[in-house]
């Protein structure tokens, strides 16, 4: 907890009832304004999330060369320096708590003949770099990191890269789209394959910036990208879809605070996000998809969720990928379900904003709730709806341990209380106004 931290809590709420207009998707978000950076021309974009996280990527690409420029609530227009065009940052680039805007920017620098510092917060400093570093040395890359491959980081971009055929170990949108990033500027065909299906976001936004881009299934259920180096990219219009990851506090929320009706328009559907989604329709949850429609290259749709009566399930662990980011909110929302439910398949989690399912264990605990823990993964009993409550939770620097605490205190019978909030605005600033508007009860934490 920092110096400025801000405890609040959330207790027992009337029935949530209201629209809930989500802020844009991170993922996307980022990769927008660093695609524009690469790309010649203009790009504008729509409904980007301003947020900690993603105005720090602005701030980097200004700091290569580039010229982001809010020109209005999410609007922003990119002027590119075109892909090789990036120039060297006169300072160190800080990018606070965020994973997926220095993993992609190391990336994206990687095959430019520049040098950078990249550091963080005190969460992103722990957190591993080597996944990212260690194959874009294949490219020529050069790298200097702290010890175990910590920030600050310094890396060299490659003088005279090479094009790459790497399968990516772990299972990491992050680090597949770090490698595609870096192949844009070797010359010849990169390969890059993946045993699982992580996020694709990276690979249809480069297709419609013009990359010479394709991807195909691989027998073990993975895939190939193949990347043509030496890329012109060239500046296109995009629009930011609302953030499926953001959505799922209001979506869990509505269902376990009985008699709520919350309407999300304009979700992000694409099928490699929507696992959350997927698991709580297997738990009964009544959430009914209208207007599916496309945009910006992405499936969106509008959500209509009712409180329901949740039964626990077996989460499949190859649905992983498709809710990496949705395990905290799902394991509150197990906790109010009937029955047992298993998730596996979550190593990845140990080395998000915090180890969360360490936070999220611990979290469950001091509301009430019995539950295990697996090497990867977690067994949860719910309580059919009857959840104590009445813990204090320690967030770890990590938004969405934070967010998944206060929405359990919504529904159960004693308050919830979380140790910050502050860090809530690396992905979701709106968090607490937007829950608010739809009944939820927060309070400041007073000393006794
Ligand atoms: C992201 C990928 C995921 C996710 C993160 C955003 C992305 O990380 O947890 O919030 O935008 O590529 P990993 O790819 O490392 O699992």
């Amino acid at each position: 907890m920092s110096a400025t931290a801000r405890p609040l809590k959330a207790r027992q709420s009337p029935p949530l009832k209201g629209t809930a207009s989500v802020p844009g998707d991170k993922s996307i978000s980022h990769r927008a304004l660093i695609l524009g950076a690469l790309a010649l021309g203009e790009t504008r974009i729509s409904g980007l999330l301003e947020a900690e996280d993603v105005l720090n990527t602005a701030k980097a690409m200004r700091a290569f060369g580039a010229r982001p420029e809010r020109v209005g609530p999410g609007a922003w227009k990119v002027s590119g320096t075109g892909v090789g065009g990036w120039a060297e940052p006169g300072d160190v680039l800080d990018f606070g708590n965020s994973g997926t805007g220095s993993r992609l920017v190391m990336g994206a620098m990687a095959t430019t003949p520049i040098s950078a510092v990249f550091t963080g917060d005190g969460s992103l400093r722990k957190r591993p770099m080597g996944r990212v570093l260690e194959p874009l040395t294949l490219f020529g890359a050069e790298y200097e990191a702290r010890s175990g491959g910590l920030m600050p980081i310094t890396l060299k971009g490659a003088g005279q890269p090479i094009c790459v055929d790497h399968k990516v170990g772990v299972a990491s949108a992050q680090v597949k789209s770090a490698m595609l990033l870096a192949a844009l500027n070797a010359p010849g065909r990169s390969h890059i394959s993946q045993g699982s299906l992580t996020r694709d976001h990276t690979e249809r936004m480069l297709t419609a910036f013009g990359a010479d881009l394709s991807v195909e299934a691989l027998p073990d259920g993975g895939e190939v990208i193949s990347l043509m180096g030496e890329a012109e990219l060239k500046a296109v219009t995009v629009e930011v879809p609302r953030d499926p990851s953001s959505a799922a506090f209001a979506i869990v929320a509505g269902l376990i605070v009985p008699g709520s009706e919350i309407r999300l328009p304009g979700i992000l559907l694409n099928p490699r996000r929507t696992g959350l989604i997927d698991t709580l329709l297997e738990m009964g949850a009544d959430i009914v998809v209208s207007n599916e429609r496309e945009s910006g290259g992405e499936k969106i749709g509008d959500l209509l969720v009712r409180g329901s009566a949740l039964k626990g399930v077996e989460v499949p662990p190859a649905r992983a990928p498709a809710m990496i980011d949705e395990y905290p909110i799902l394991a509150v929302a197990s906790a109010f379900a009937e029955g047992r439910t298993v998730m596996r398949g979550l190593e990845e989690l140990r080395v998000k904003e915090s180890d969360r399912l360490a936070a999220i264990i611990a979290g469950l605990r001091a509301g009430g709730v019995t539950v295990g823990e697996l090497e990867d993964g977690l067994i949860v009993d719910g309580r059919g709806g009857e959840v104590p409550g009445g813990g204090h939770v320690a967030t770890h620097l990590d938004h969405r341990i934070a967010m998944a605490f206060l929405v359990m205190g919504l529904g159960a019978r004693d308050p919830m209380s979380v140790d910050d909030v502050t860090m809530i605005s690396t992905s979701f600033p709106e968090f607490e106004l937007l829950m608010t508007a739809l009944g939820a009860k927060f309070e400041p934490v007073t000393e006794d």
